[in-house]
């Protein structure tokens, strides 16, 4: 871990706060943060340097997929302090010459921030002194189509993201959302899902007559079933009617 210097930074944001807003330079052209997100979901995810192998493993698989992602109306933005010329050369290299699990020439179409002045990443709370001042941590912003923060995860320098838990976030968020449910421990689509408090034991048993489909282990504590096909026809842009 590096030394710490003094280093001006705001309050992190956070979860049901409004995404804070900014305008940047990326490898795809100029962005308006969160503005021109609105109406779609957007992931945006920042990572510690280019030409790093770490990084290199995320963007490939980030890239990779990107329309796994795009399927649930939700975008990619990556950022780091890095400077655009350096992104450009460090993308330009993944796609001539990386190949890894099976990804080869893999092309990153999403934008990439520039952050040289840091004024993003600070905004953001990704660059944690304790952990590196002149890097960003692993950091990942779920904002939703109303501009509004969701989930925010933050991993160490050392440490790779997870993608299949990155997926699992945004359509636990989207399913929570449309059917007015939560999510339990480990759930994946097509998994029973919890029905909001019951308030009694005599009303979950009600419940349960009334519904077959509702399982109540205690008061406080019903599922039902979800199915993966019904979240898919609601949710997934390619599977709608
Ligand atoms: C990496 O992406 O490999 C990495 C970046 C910064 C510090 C450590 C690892």
């Amino acid at each position: 871990m590096e030394e710490n210097r003094e280093l001006q930074y705001t309050p992190m944001p956070k979860i049901g706060e409004k995404a804070p807003s900014f305008k940047a330079v990326t490898t795809q052209g100029d962005i308006n943060f969160p503005e021109q997100y609105k109406g779609k979901w957007v992931i945006l995810f920042s990572h510690p340097a280019d030409f790093t192998p770490v990084c290199t493993s995320e963007f490939m698989t980030f890239a990779s997929m990107e329309k796994e992602f795009k399927d649930y109306n939700c975008e990619l933005v990556g950022l780091s302090v890095d400077g655009l010329y350096s992104h450009i050369a460090w993308l330009r290299t993944i796609k001539e010459k990386i190949e890894y699990k099976g990804m080869k020439d893999i092309e990153v179409t999403f934008p990439l921030i520039e952050d040289i002045t840091m004024e993003v990443s600070n905004k953001y709370g990704m660059v944690q002194p304790g952990e590196s001042n002149t890097k960003a941590v692993r950091a990942v912003f779920y904002i939703d189509p109303k501009g509004i923060i969701r989930t925010i995860l933050y991993y160490p320098l050392s440490t790779g993201r997870n993608f299949d838990e990155l997926l699992r976030i945004l359509i636990a968020l989207q399913t929570a959302d449309e059917f007015d449910i939560a999510t339990p421990a480990d759930w994946r689509p097509g998994d029973d899902v919890i029905v909001p408090t019951a308030g009694s034991c005599g009303v979950a048993k009600e419940r349960m007559e009334k519904k077959k489909d509702l399982k109540c282990y205690d008061w406080f504590f019903c599922t039902k079933k979800l199915t993966k096909s019904v979240i898919e026809s609601k949710l997934k842009r390619s599977k709608k009617k």
